[in-house]
């Protein structure tokens, strides 16, 4: 297997905590390496469901070091939360390490998050954990790491900076009471006791396990485009979402990155604000909302709906420098004929192929459709790829040729035995 990036090629949501599961069976350890709790990966084993927000989904498979990589921010409460609700249900965590450069979501970040939120005439949606705020005092200089809230002078002196920055935010700006330290101090260090033991220096560990060639899964939050650079910025999330964030987030070098898997849904959607050209809406929004069941894993929001979108798949494609595609949920598109792929947009007369940076150009963007008949047949009930009715597999060479993907895997259902082998790979 070697070193294997899982990545969303749309907004998010695209199943990846399925995929990642699925490899982390043979990997030796499992590395999250951007975003925070704002991702929710839902996984089903068996009967049972986890949904995860932190810890990588490699925690299900027992035996694999599961890593929170330096890229990260970490809500040590949610952290601790996740952890409880893990091991009650029989899961040993202790093979989680957090990286010491991980930066922390205090109380402040999520009261900001909010805050922040409502002031903005044009929203963006946030998740409100407190993800935008704490990147912010990351590249403010003034975050604290979870090296440093393990020690207690350092924190203390750390927390006093940013607090004294916050609550003048707090009482001038917006014009609300100020923070307590006390309060904060002691809730953290009770999480830093809790915590102490699992902070590493990640990337040596990381490192290390390469040169002992051992099986790493660096598993993606969020998607290619709410990626801070590349996304569909400003309504994006605080972090860059795409494969190349593996070796800062993670601590090791490009040299050392062998597979990029592209996460792919049949369809797309999105949650929160920002341009989505395929959006549909009415009876047939509502029809693959509930088919795919598309509610957010973090915050229950009803997720944007619309038709598969090849312009920004092959964005999605460039920027991650893809070897692999799967495809999820191909079978919410059962019963739907005709089926639509975009290939463009056309803008004032003309055909545009490329995600265009500029607002105002988006907001003129006609989607430009192939029209697919579409299938009867329930796929998520069929057992190999070869007995697809074959406009499925149609789509699925068709979504291939746009894009320059190489789709190896389609996944037609939650469980891991409803995913079809398209090409054997050796992940
Ligand atoms: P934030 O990451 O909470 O700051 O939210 C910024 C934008 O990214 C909002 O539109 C969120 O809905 C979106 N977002 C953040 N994380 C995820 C995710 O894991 N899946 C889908 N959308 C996300």
């Amino acid at each position: 297997m070697g070193t294997i990036v899982v990545v969303g090629a749309q907004w998010g949501d695209e199943g990846k905590g399925k995929v990642t599961d699925i490899l982390a069976e043979k990997a030796d350890m499992v590395v999250r390496f951007q975003g925070g709790n704002n991702a929710g990966h839902t996984i089903v084993i068996g009967e049972e469901t986890y949904k995860l927000h932190l810890i990588p989904s490699g925690i299900l498979n027992s035996g694999k070091v599961c890593v929170l990589g330096g890229g990260m921010v970490v809500d040590p409460k949610v952290l601790l939360e996740e952890m409880k609700g893990l091991e009650d249900r029989g899961i040993d965590t202790s093979s989680i390490v957090i990286s010491d450069r991980a930066h922390v979501i205090m109380p402040y970040h999520r009261r900001l998050d909010g805050l922040e939120e409502e002031k903005r005439t044009k929203k963006i949606g946030t998740t409100r954990r407190g993800i935008g705020p704490c990147y912010f005092d990351k590249v403010s200089r003034i975050g604290i790491r979870m090296g440093e809230i393990i020690r207690e002078r350092e924190f203390s002196q750390k927390l006093e900076n940013a607090l004294q920055v916050k609550n003048e935010l707090f009482e001038k700006v917006y014009g609300v009471k100020a923070m307590e330290f006390k309060e904060i101090f002691h809730e953290y260090r009770e999480y830093a006791n809790l915590l102490q033991e699992k902070v590493a220096d990640a990337s040596l560990l990381i490192n290390q396990a390469v040169q002992e060639n051992k099986d790493i899964l660096f598993e993606g939050a969020q998607g290619a485009m709410l990626d801070i650079d590349y996304g569909t910025y400003p309504y994006v999330t605080s972090s860059n979402t795409l494969s190349g964030t593996v070796c800062l987030g993670a601590g090791l070098g490009p040299t050392r990155i062998e597979k990029v898997v592209g996460i792919i849904k049949a369809y797309t959607t999105r949650v929160g604000e920002g341009p989505f050209p395929t959006e549909l809406h009415g009876e047939q929004a509502h029809a693959i909302r509930e088919a795919g069941g598309e509610y957010g894993t973090t915050t229950g929001r009803p997720r944007r709906t619309g038709w598969l979108d090849t312009v920004v798949l092959r964005q999605a494609h460039r920027l991650n420098g893809l070897t692999h595609g799967v495809i999820t949920k191909l079978d919410v598109l059962s019963g739907i004929s005709p089926l639509k792929i975009c290939t463009g947009y056309r803008v004032e007369g003309q055909l545009i192929e490329e995600w265009p940076v500029s607002q105002e150009v988006l907001d003129q963007a006609e989607p430009v459709y192939e029209e697919m008949e579409g299938w009867s047949q329930d796929v998520s009930k069929i057992d190999s790829y070869e007995d697809f009715p074959p406009q499925a597999r149609d789509y699925v060479n068709r979504i291939s040729e746009l894009t320059g993907i190489e789709i190896s895997l389609v996944s037609v259902g939650p469980r891991r035995d409803q995913t079809k082998i398209i090409k054997n790979i050796d992940f």
